[in-house]
């Protein structure tokens, strides 16, 4: 299939200071944000990026990706730091190698199409704080999509980055919709539109080394400009698809420093230094520099977040990509949705439901937000339809695609689910055909409206522009309007040391704890529950002091997890891994909860988070009204009225996060 003489031997000379070859392989690096991002739930911190920062600088990287995709979500919802100054900051630190972002197109770094203005308003500033190569993706390969963002780009003077998303209908490269074809096609348009350079985007680590190898000899015949693989470590084979790519000329890698690489991650740049050495792609990095980076992530950054490291198999890679050719990532979240409510029995379902979703939506790719769509609209179908009826709980953002608010499909969408999904839609129930952004009014005056007095400068403003919800709570939290919570802040290598010491303390059976005072006496109020960890059985009784009030119904208090890490390989066989939360939070809704209201409750179906009431108490609700959106794996769910009826009692406000069963309001 490939001709093995694309690469040469060149040299003898394999010391530090050898001779760079002509026509290196560049190298983007990722450690700094899809690295965490896919290993530690973008959970890294600014303060933890700074001990690296400057000797990663001194490498030699065509790149470094430190920002965009999740981490602008993550980091003012989890990790209470401004997503801007990160940009600042590392730039004061990282001064000659350019910055790349992941932008997902319209998208932003959000879940949806913003409307022009502001998108317009988010790529000039990501410029202006120091952004340089914007690494472009729509879910759809729905290039109307990049029309606003590409002529802001390119009027800052930065470098636009178009990428193809890279997925598949068959176990490999082929079949009707995604064939070479397709992808030649889309790099001519993306060629067209100005790209200056173009990326393979292999988020899933689907790509098989010699389907890589067409691709790349088809691309690097087909455009000019530079060609950039992205492929993820996921199923294993990344590492060969690299090396294969590489033998049919392709310019630029993707790889992280060695303990942000391999899992769901990508491979490490040392291995591929070695490779190279002294042929006519040899990178030229000096590979001692990148061990002494590798010291420092080792000892000092990597402990802090060992334990968001999905360690629960010994195997590195996911068969299920294999098997499914879906995202490894996206596997993971549908597992842990099946766990939290308790339904990890039905996920051979769900593997049989995937496809049928996925071509009823259109063929469409699976990466963010279109994996997230289709996996959440699929366990919803698994988890509430009936033999009568299919589609029974659309998501808003099934509804949302059905419109053509995300953009055209590979191939049409079912017209049956597509009328379902319309009916009722608010914008209408007639389908789009337009580029989607044409029919979103602007948004932006509308927001700094919003946070006025809240929000200092335009950075601010596009923080709540871009997530309202989790946005607003950020800035409270930034200018000291609402105090910061406790698990928004980061830990210490010293916290981390003494949790190890305690655990290591407790497994050799050396932590006692003294009983201090006498039990009192068992009231008439006295609950009890059955505590289970991991293999113990614990049976608790639970008394308030002073006695319990009266309530109808009883919330659940687990805290629920925050939304899944998208980079989680999946452990279906293993409903006891991942141990859930305690109950952390105080029995909080025995007091929120307003005694003894009759009526119809409406309850989660789902663990989430509440986005808004629809309606107030006292308003009048028909069966079938929408009385309460609630956002579950960053998907929102319109939960409507069961019955006519007024609103009796709310017992939530928007951003409380809810258990499954928790109850949200209810209809008397
Ligand atoms: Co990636």
């Amino acid at each position: 299939m490939s001709d093995h003489d694309q690469v040469h031997k060149t040299q003898m000379n394999y010391s530090k200071d050898r001779p760079k070859a002509a026509n290196p392989v560049k190298i983007e690096d990722l450690t700094l944000r899809d690295g965490h991002q896919s290993l530690f739930a973008t959970r890294g911190r600014t303060e933890d990026m700074i001990p690296v920062a400057e000797k990663m600088d001194e490498v030699g990287f065509w790149a470094m990706e430190t920002w965009g995709g999740a981490t602008f979500d993550t980091m003012h919802r989890f990790l209470n730091e401004d997503p801007w100054e990160r940009l600042r900051t590392l730039k004061r630190y990282i001064k000659k190698t350019p910055f790349s972002m992941l932008l997902r197109a319209q998208n932003l770094v959000g879940y949806r199409n913003y409307a022009d203005d502001v998108a317009r308003a988010f790529v000039e500033r990501a410029a202006a704080n120091g952004m340089d190569i914007f690494r472009t993706f729509d879910a759809l390969n729905d290039y109307r999509n990049f029309e606003t963002v590409v002529p802001v780009i390119k009027s800052c003077g930065k470098h636009f980055q178009g990428c193809i998303c890279y997925t598949m209908t068959e176990p490999r490269l082929g079949g009707e919709v995604y064939n070479l074809d397709y992808y030649v096609n889309k790099a001519k348009d993306l060629e067209a539109m100005g790209a200056d350079s173009i990326c393979l985007k292999d988020m899933a680590g689907l790509i098989s080394p010699y389907d890589a190898y067409d691709i790349i000899k088809a691309l690097k015949t087909t455009v000019k400009v530079p060609i950039n693989l992205h492929s993820h470590f996921t199923s294993g084979m990344s590492s060969m698809s690299h090396l294969k790519a590489i033998e049919a000329g392709v310019d630029i890698i993707d790889t992280c420093m060695s303990p942000y690489a391999y899992r769901t991650s990508h491979p490490a740049i040392e291995p591929l230094v070695m490779t190279l050495l002294g042929t006519d792609r040899d990178t030229g990095f000096d590979i001692r520099a990148l061990a002494a980076i590798n010291e420092i992530l080792e000892k000092e950054i990597c402990p802090k977040y060992r334990h968001l490291l999905d360690d629960t198999k010994l195997s590195i890679i996911d068969i299920n990509v294999l098997l499914h050719q879906t995202p490894g990532g996206m596997l993971s979240n549908l597992v842990n949705q099946l766990r939290e409510m308790d339904a990890l029995d039905k996920i051979d379902q769900v593997y049989a439901e995937l496809p049928r979703v996925r071509k009823d939506l259109g063929q469409i790719p699976l990466v963010t937000p279109t994996s997230q769509i289709v996996g959440i609209q699929t366990v919803n179908n698994v988890l509430f339809d009936d033999e009568n009826e299919r589609y029974k709980m659309i998501t808003g953002q099934v509804k949302d695609l059905c419109y053509g608010l995300y953009g055209k499909t590979a191939v049409p969408i079912n017209p049956e689910v597509q009328k379902k999904a319309l009916k009722g839609y608010p914008r209408g129930e007639e389908p789009i055909t337009c580029r989607p952004a044409q029919v979103l009014e602007p948004e932006l005056k509308k927001a700094q409206e919003d946070v006025k007095g809240l929000a200092a400068d335009l950075d601010d403003e596009l923080i709540y522009a871009l997530y309202p919800v989790t946005g607003k709570r950020y800035l409270q939290w930034k200018y000291g309007k609402e105090p910061v919570p406790d698990d928004v802040k980061p830990i210490t290598l010293e916290q981390v040391k003494a949790k190890k010491e305690l655990i290591q303390k407790a497994l050799a059976g050396k932590l006692v704890e003294k009983i201090e005072k006498e039990a009192p006496e068992k009231g008439d109020n006295l609950r009890k529950f059955n505590v289970f960890v991991d293999n113990d059985y614990f049976e608790v009784g639970v008394e308030e002091i002073g006695g319990a009030p009266v309530v109808s119904y009883i919330q659940p208090a687990a805290a629920p997890k925050p939304a899944a890490a998208p980079g989680r390989p999946a452990a279906p066989a293993a409903p006891k891994a991942a141990p859930k939360p305690a109950a952390a939070a105080p029995a909080k809704p025995a007091a929120a909860a307003p005694a003894a209201v009759d009526g119809t409750p409406i309850t989660a179906p789902m663990p989430g988070m509440i986005v808004r009431f629809e309606k107030n108490v006292g308003d009048t609700v028909r069966k079938g009204d929408t009385v309460v959106v609630l956002e579950a794996m960053k998907m929102e769910n319109a939960l409507a009225a069961p019955v006519d009826g007024v609103i009796k009692a709310i017992n939530f406000k928007s951003s409380d996060s809810v258990p499954k069963g928790a109850v949200l309001c209810v209809i008397g």
